[in-house]
């Protein structure tokens, strides 16, 4: 089982609409594939886990990287893991930019900002813990 994340900027602003494009769009090939994941959105950002077997992760990041829809991806971990953190969710989408203005306050308190809303850590340790912080959160 591996585990692939990658931040990248959008090309245009992202809304809710969009993220649900995207996981509306990947949803029927990312059960056939066996993958599972989180694509978490600022207005401006992304942040992906995908979640699976090696070839069918790799190939799916290779794709997705030159999607024209987001530039400037940077891959933060490609690991072997023990288990999926994802299992219930083909893609899970979270918008950020839909929470309460306190919550992405402390947020950016804890990551930094960037472009006005939460900053999306470039460690892969630091990415869990921002994904475990929205889930007590
Ligand atoms: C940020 C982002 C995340 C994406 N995540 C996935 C995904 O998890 N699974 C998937 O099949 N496509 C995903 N896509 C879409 C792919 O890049 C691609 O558009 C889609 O697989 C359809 O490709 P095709 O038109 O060549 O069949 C994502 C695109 C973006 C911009």
């Amino acid at each position: 089982m591996y585990r692939l994340i990658y931040k990248s900027r959008a090309n245009q602003r992202i809304d809710w609409k969009l993220v649900n494009d995207l996981i509306a769009g990947s949803e029927e090939s990312n059960r056939e594939a066996g993958i599972t994941g989180v694509l978490l959105a600022t207005e401006t950002h992304f942040l992906q886990v995908l979640e699976g077997g090696f070839d069918d992760v790799n190939e799916l990041f290779m794709h997705i990287a030159r999607d024209p829809r987001h530039e400037k991806i940077q891959l933060i971990a490609f690991d072997c893991v023990e288990s999926r953190l994802f299992g219930g969710w083909a893609m899970h989408g979270v918008g950020i930019f839909n929470f309460n203005r306190k919550l992405i306050d402390d947020l950016i308190d804890h990551y930094g900002e960037e472009e006005g809303s939460v900053r999306f850590p470039v460690e892969d340790w630091k990415v869990l813990a921002l994904i475990s912080d929205l889930r007590m959160g």
